[in-house]
């Protein structure tokens, strides 16, 4: 069965053909980073224009890179929520256009479904297994029964993990997105140089919290006047310890409290060279499993997309055109 699967929930254009649920004969995504990068963070009104621009030859692309025609295909997988309502709209309508012209069926799927499930794109994980989605709009964490069978356990009661690097990027000047100029210059640095506050989630909680840090770098960088320079990378460093130190410890402690001995990472923070280390020397002198796919399957892609497509298109399940878009769409 060849799957196309499209995503446009936020700034990146992706487009990948999937065959049989397992093998990705193309994977392409068009990255708007240098179109929002001037203002620090995404333009919802800019992302859905990119998308309207890119969404077209991307598409292509990705045929003409698995050398398939639109006809050779069996169904097509988009992102229908949450996300930025204007560039989801982008890719349900393209897809909802091509589906009627070529009598293909198609599926709306949930982004953070698929971020969940891309492991399967590299190996299969016996369920059920504790899945922390961290990326520029999530921190959540779920256990994963079955495909379809998420147990929410909980998430940030303010910043997504990647909205905190991306806010202290921007105060440092570092650009956007900030996550992998921090990674880079925190390898640098001291992790233990500034003791940044962690925030504390009373016991039996699963929930994370990470705007106070950042108002702490605020005040750190504040306190220095022009003078932390010369200390950029132990500042980078000593932020992503205390990030990481507040994401490893509440799903190892979530991780335990459910018995789930397996655990997988997913979204963009998940390609973070120090949270990858961390967790996963952490989790193992536990005895629990850890899985990261990788860092291309970790941001968003449209590969996840087609997987989980094709989990429900094989299933019998497809849309009509009536479907519409959900900026909040839950699991
Ligand atoms: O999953 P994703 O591509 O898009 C969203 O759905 O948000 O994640 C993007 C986020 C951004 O906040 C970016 O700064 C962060 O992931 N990110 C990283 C790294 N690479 C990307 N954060 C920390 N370390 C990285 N290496
Ligand atoms: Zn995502």
């Amino acid at each position: 069965m060849l799957v196309l699967g499209v995503e446009t929930s936020c700034d990146d254009t992706a487009a990948a053909v999937l065959l049989d649920g397992r093998a990705v004969l193309a994977n392409l995504v068009s990255s708007q980073d240098a179109v929002h990068g001037p203002y620090g963070g995404v333009v919802p009104e800019l992302a859905s224009r990119q998308h309207v621009r890119h969404i077209l030859p991307i598409l292509d692309g990705a045929l003409h890179q698995a050398g398939i025609g639109v006809k050779d295909l069996d169904g097509i997988a988009v992102t229908r929520g949450p996300g930025l309502v204007g560039s989801l709209l982008v890719g349900l309508c393209v897809v909802k256009g091509i589906s009627y012209r070529w009598g293909i069926p198609y599926i709306g799927v949930n982004h953070l479904e698929a971020h969940l499930v891309a492991i399967f794109l590299e190996r299969v994980v016996a369920f059920p297994y504790l899945a922390l989605l961290v990326s520029g709009g999530h921190t959540l964490l779920y256990l994963v029964r079955g495909f379809g069978d998420y147990r929410y356990l909980g998430g940030t009661r303010d910043d997504a993990a990647g909205e905190a690097y991306d806010k202290v990027a921007k105060m440092m000047g570092l650009g956007y997105p900030g996550g992998k100029v921090i990674d880079q210059l925190a390898r640098q640095g001291d992790p233990r140089a500034i003791a940044f506050p962690r925030a504390r989630i009373k016991r039996g909680s699963c929930d994370f919290s990470f705007s106070g840090l950042k108002t702490a770098v605020w005040h750190h960088l504040k306190s220095r006047g022009d003078g932390w320079d010369s200390e950029r990378a132990d500042i980078a460093a000593s932020f992503q310890e205390a990030v990481v130190d507040m994401l490893v410890t509440p799903t190892l402690r979530a991780a335990e409290e459910v018995g789930a001995n397996r655990i997988v990472l997913a979204g963009g923070v998940a390609a973070n060279s120090r949270l990858r280390e961390r967790m996963k020397a952490e989790a193992e002198a536990k005895n629990f499993a850890v899985h990261f796919p990788a860092p291309a399957l970790c941001t968003d892609n449209a590969a996840m997309v087609a997987l989980a497509g094709h989990y429900w298109l094989t299933r019998g399940r497809k849309d009509d055109f009536r479907l519409n878009a959900d900026a909040d769409l839950t699991l």
